[in-house]
């Protein structure tokens, strides 16, 4: 088995920024359920939730990265798992990667967090 590990770090600032004056730039690097489990959330919150997805999306690249690097942002999807107290999973909208997780040869974890400025996200993926 071999395994990598990403990190990243962001200013919730900067990702607020982005969306609020960058036309275009939500669709580009969210999906439509990042989009819709974010904009749920109330004023108050809802960039801490985009940056932090934002962050596990970096940490993801870099994890993945020495399998495939040509993998694009809005081709990381992390969504929360309902069904496990909103832990978050992670799906790579690749076909190739997909494929590589759904028969169980590539698991991809990771964890964020945020606080009012800032979000941050461990990642790991193993090739099994
Ligand atoms: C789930 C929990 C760990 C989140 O911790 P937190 O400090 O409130 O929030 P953080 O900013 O560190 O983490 C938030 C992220 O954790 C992730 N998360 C949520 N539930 C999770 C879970 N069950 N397992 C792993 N990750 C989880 C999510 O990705 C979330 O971000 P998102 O909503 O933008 O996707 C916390 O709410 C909890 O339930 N703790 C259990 C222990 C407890 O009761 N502590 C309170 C003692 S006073």
């Amino acid at each position: 088995m071999s395994y990598f590990c990403g990190t990243d770090i962001i200013e919730v600032e900067r990702v607020k920024k982005a969306i609020l004056s960058t036309p275009g730039f939500k669709e580009k690097i969210f999906t439509p359920l990042e989009i819709e489990y974010a904009d749920k959330k109330s004023d108050v919150t809802r960039f801490t939730h985009y940056a932090g997805r934002f962050a596990a999306k970096e940490a993801i690249y870099k994890s993945l990265s020495k399998i495939d690097n040509t993998v694009s942002l809005s081709e990381i999807e992390i969504l929360n798992d309902i069904t496990n107290k909103n832990r978050p999973v992670v799906n790579i909208l690749k076909p190739n990667i997909n494929e590589m997780q759904k028969e169980n040869k590539l698991t991809i974890d990771v964890s964020i967090s945020h606080i009012k400025d800032y979000a941050t996200a461990n990642a790991i993926c193993y090739l099994n």
